[in-house]
């Protein structure tokens, strides 16, 4: 159960946090340019490591672009462009379920800084590219590992969906976006509030047959990160179309990460891991905090808004030092540590991913909140 006390300060704890995020990033695109990282090996982003999918490249450029809007720094602005433009092609990527995340961070946030209309054509594009994975069977967005399979993970990515439906009135964007969020919601969502990372459907007849996982524990276990794509995914559906019962889903996903979280707030790997098999995941708590502070704003229910206030607030003040923040190992080449990618493939465990890079700075500029 999480701790809420001592928050006092954290204010500047935040605000050295993001220095910090600034200066690892200023060194990594000095020391590798136009490089676009995953995760580390022992520290170092370069490595000849598998990807397992592609989904990552929005994320380095993302954190440009929150630097640059918090400092108003042109070299920042100039970075972010520069890594942001060969990124364009990727808006008829139809090998991934991740436009949202490439798309989101990069492109969308360059409009609402410039407003210039071809960039939101770009995030439009890539939400009509991202709809074409719609099984009309089962009524949901299929994952890259093949058709018959979801993830939840594909609630963080819809929300481009949605959007490109409220920027151009197509309602049969919205109704994929919708439909895809509510099948997300009935079979892999529990009534516990844990995720299942992943739900498997037999393609003739649209039956939804299992939960399953790639990443997690098990079956039948919550992963982490599944959690918090959930809670970040169904609190951006809620905000963008309103639907109480993205609201619903946001909050009892909320509720069982606040009930199961140890006293810290960082995320075990999965929540239902042996005890002595635990690993801490910082990634599942950056972006939770993300989400908190978010949902935090948006539920009417103003106890529950500061207790998700608070707690977001929590979770970023231990991230926001060692032995999570990477200040104090020398040559260690990321921000956070103690991520954790793939465990069951061996890749990126215990060492800093650019996901969890992108939302500890996005979180940490809620938490600051305008500039
Ligand atoms: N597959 C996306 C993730 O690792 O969270």
């Amino acid at each position: 159960m999480l701790e809420l006390t001592s928050l006092e300060g954290s204010r500047e704890v935040y605000g050295r946090a993001l220095d910090f995020a600034q200066q690892q990033v200023r060194a990594l695109v000095e020391r590798d340019p136009g490089f676009y990282p995953m995760y580390t090996e022992q520290g170092r982003w370069r490595h000849g490591k598998a990807a397992w999918t592609h989904w990552c490249d929005g994320f380095l450029p993302g954190m440009m672009w929150i630097f640059a809007k918090r400092t108003r720094d042109a070299e920042w602005s100039r970075l972010a462009e520069e890594y942001t433009t060969p990124l364009e092609h990727r808006k008829l990527d139809r090998n991934v379920h991740d436009l949202g995340f490439i798309f989101l961070s990069t492109h969308h946030r360059w409009y609402r800084l410039t407003g210039r209309e071809e960039l939101n054509d770009i995030v439009i594009q890539a939400g009509r590219t991202l709809a074409l994975r719609f099984k009309k069977k089962g009524e949901y967005l299929s994952s890259f590992m093949g058709p018959e399979s979801i993830f939840i993970d594909i609630m963080a990515n819809v929300g481009i969906i949605f959007y490109a439906a409220i920027q151009t009135g197509d309602r049969g964007l919205m109704d994929v976006a919708m439909k895809h969020s509510l099948t997300s919601r009935r079979v892999l969502v529990r009534g516990d509030g844990s995720s299942s990372h992943e739900g498997i459907y037999n393609l003739e007849t649209g039956e939804f047959l299992r939960q399953s996982t790639q990443q997690g524990w098990r079956s039948d276990s919550c992963w982490a990160r599944g959690l918090a794509w959930a809670i970040y995914g169904f609190t951006s559906a809620y905000k963008l179309v309103r639907d109480e019962r993205f609201l619903q889903t946001a909050e009892l996903c909320s509720d069982y990460f606040l009930e199961h979280v140890p006293a810290n707030g960082v995320t075990p790997m999965d929540f239902d891991a042996p005890v002595a098999e635990r690993r801490d995941e910082t990634s599942a708590a950056a972006i939770t905090a993300a989400a908190l502070l978010r949902l935090a704003k948006l539920t009417p229910d103003r106890a529950k808004g500061m207790l998700y206030d608070q707690a977001a607030r929590r979770v970023l003040l231990t991230l926001c030092q060692p032995p999570y923040l990477a200040s104090e190992t020398p040559d260690w080449e990321g921000i956070l540590k103690e991520g954790i990618y793939h465990l069951n493939l061996n890749l990126g465990v215990a060492e800093s991913v650019m996901w969890g890079e992108y939302f500890f700075v996005e979180a940490l500029d809620r938490a600051l909140g305008p500039v």
